[in-house]
């Protein structure tokens, strides 16, 4: 494998969706293309303490290859930021994860999050998870530009 990633702060959801399809495009087993996703999404965003994957399986999220500290492994439908996304289809944005009813503390320094979900043949497949150790880390910018990310590794799910 020869990729250099590089980014810059200021393009990184203009280069990362590119970086990724080259990285992975080649591969089509999931656990596979699912841990470098983690692993160059790590690499290319700054102030990220966790980042990672469930997959939805006979109705509850499971831990799926991430970067960060060992997490909880099984979250209902419905329950935590991870949950809420996959149960109600869309991005949740938590600014003060404090404020977010419900929200599921794996690590305790983990300030914000966001959470996108995926899809596999129409269906939700899982979701894309990401926390900070700083308040209101993850902006609309970050929003639009992981959900660019999403769709890119949709296609390879
Ligand atoms: N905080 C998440 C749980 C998963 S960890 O952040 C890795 C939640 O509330 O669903």
């Amino acid at each position: 494998m020869s990729h250099s990633f590089c980014f810059s702060r200021d393009t990184v959801y203009e280069e990362l969706p590119v970086s990724m399809k080259a990285l992975l495009e080649g591969e089509r087993d999931i656990t596979a293309n699912l841990a470098n996703a983690s692993a160059l999404l790590h690499l290319a965003l700054e102030d990220v303490l966790w980042v990672g994957f469930y997959i939805l399986r006979d109705g509850e999220l499971v831990l799926g290859p991430f970067q960060g500290k060992p997490a909880c492994i099984r979250i209902p439908l419905g329950r935590g930021v991870c949950g809420t996304a996959a149960f109600e289809d869309r991005t949740v944005l938590v600014e003060d994860v404090d404020k977010f009813p419900g929200h599921i503390a794996c690590d305790s320094e983990s300030r914000s999050e966001i959470v996108i979900p995926l899809h596999k043949d129409g269906c939700v497949f899982g979701v894309l998870d990401l926390d900070s150790g700083s308040l209101g880390r993850f902006t609309e910018k970050d929003k639009a530009g992981l959900e660019r990310v999403a769709a890119v590794l949709e296609n390879l799910l």
